[in-house]
């Protein structure tokens, strides 16, 4: 049996971790595996890495690294069967018959629709830092960017509070507010706006006002990508207020850096069931993590799961703001 593993989607802080252990637990219980660069497009273009001393000492020396190793990428001719039919032959003339893949959903669907169309095993890891897989309590990648957020958080308010003045902080997060949410009530903000829960522009201005009657200006909101933009909320804020909010884009710098030891355990543990789930010959399975017990699931079971919102925690947060 012979494993091939790729990243793709946006690449999360963990990501070598998991590679890492796919590849030792594969050759301790005595698989063969190899990676391929930049996602599904590396299948295409025949990039393969080969696991020698050398592959394996660098990826050793990763283990702290966010990124990936691999590389990622988006394929969007993925989407159709002649390219997916051309993938499955490179990767049976290469001696390969099970594929793990870490990503998000849609990289998960492009495993099911490869394993579908060709017959090669797949299964995922889930590996995004927006936290938007249901069917597990935490994506590989999140425990670090919400630390990189939090980190980010207490620096803005550090100058924000010395000056006396509001700010509005935009974090990642398209459909999920999760980043948003845990690091928005960690760090103590004021207004945390996501996409799963309407806002009033004027509630906040009215507690604003309120608080600069007492002279206090200073305030922090923070906004997930998915329910606005920084400076739209800032420009209302201006309106109902009079008073200049500062705003903060994070953008990238929430997606890399040094994972924390929750996302390479997390790694190391999902990666590990995944090739247990191959190498015991099942296909179309999802690893993940529930009550912190590891999980393996049907793909399009877990894929089917409705988006679960943490309300008590998003109630926990406006109580204690
Ligand atoms: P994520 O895995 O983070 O959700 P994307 O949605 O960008 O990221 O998907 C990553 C890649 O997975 C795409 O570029 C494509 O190669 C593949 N993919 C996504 N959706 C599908 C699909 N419905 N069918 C086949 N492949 C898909
Ligand atoms: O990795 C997920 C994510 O970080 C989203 O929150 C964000 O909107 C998106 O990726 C942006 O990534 P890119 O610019 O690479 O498409």
């Amino acid at each position: 049996m012979k494993i091939a593993i790729l990243t793709s989607g946006g690449d999360a802080p963990g990501m070598n971790a998991a590679i890492r252990a796919v590849v030792r637990y594969a050759k301790a219980i005595g698989l063969d595996a190899i990676g391929v660069r930049r996602g599904y497009a590396g299948i295409l273009a025949e990039d393969f890495v080969k696991f020698d001393a050398e592959a394996l000492a660098q990826l050793d020396a990763m283990i702290d690294r966010g990124g990936t190793f691999l590389q990622t990428g988006r394929c969007p001719e993925f989407l159709e069967t002649e390219p997916r039919l051309r993938a499955g032959e490179i990767l049976r003339r290469r001696g390969v018959d099970s594929l793990i893949v870490l990503g998000g959903d849609g990289s998960f669907r492009g495993a099911a629709d490869l394993a579908r169309d060709t017959g090669i095993r797949v299964a995922g890891i889930p590996a995004t830092i927006d936290n938007d897989l249901a069917y597990t309590d935490y994506t590989l990648g999140f425990d670090t960017a919400v630390n990189n957020v939090l980190w980010s958080l207490s620096a803005i308010r550090d100058t924000m509070d010395s000056h006396n003045k509001p700010t509005v902080v935009e974090v990642m997060g398209r459909h999920c507010g999760d980043i948003a949410l845990y690091a928005g009530l960690t760090a103590g903000a004021d207004f945390i706006l996501l996409p799963e829960v309407p806002f009033d522009m004027n509630e906040i201005a009215a507690r604003a006002r309120k608080k600069a009657e007492k002279g206090e200006c200073g305030l922090m909101i923070v906004l997930a990508e998915g329910a606005g933009t920084a400076a739209d909320v800032a420009a209302q804020y201006k309106a109902l207020t009079g008073i200049e909010a500062r705003q903060t884009v994070l953008g990238f710098i929430q997606r890399g850096g040094t994972p924390t030891h929750r996302d390479r355990l997390l790694a190391t543990r999902l990666a590990m069931a995944a090739v247990a789930a191959v190498a015991a010959g099942r296909s179309d399975r999802v690893v993940g993590i529930r009550r912190d017990e590891v999980v393996e699931l049907d793909l399009f079971e877990a894929l089917a799961e409705p988006r679960r919102f943490n309300h008590a925690l998003y109630r926990a947060a406006s109580v204690l703001a």
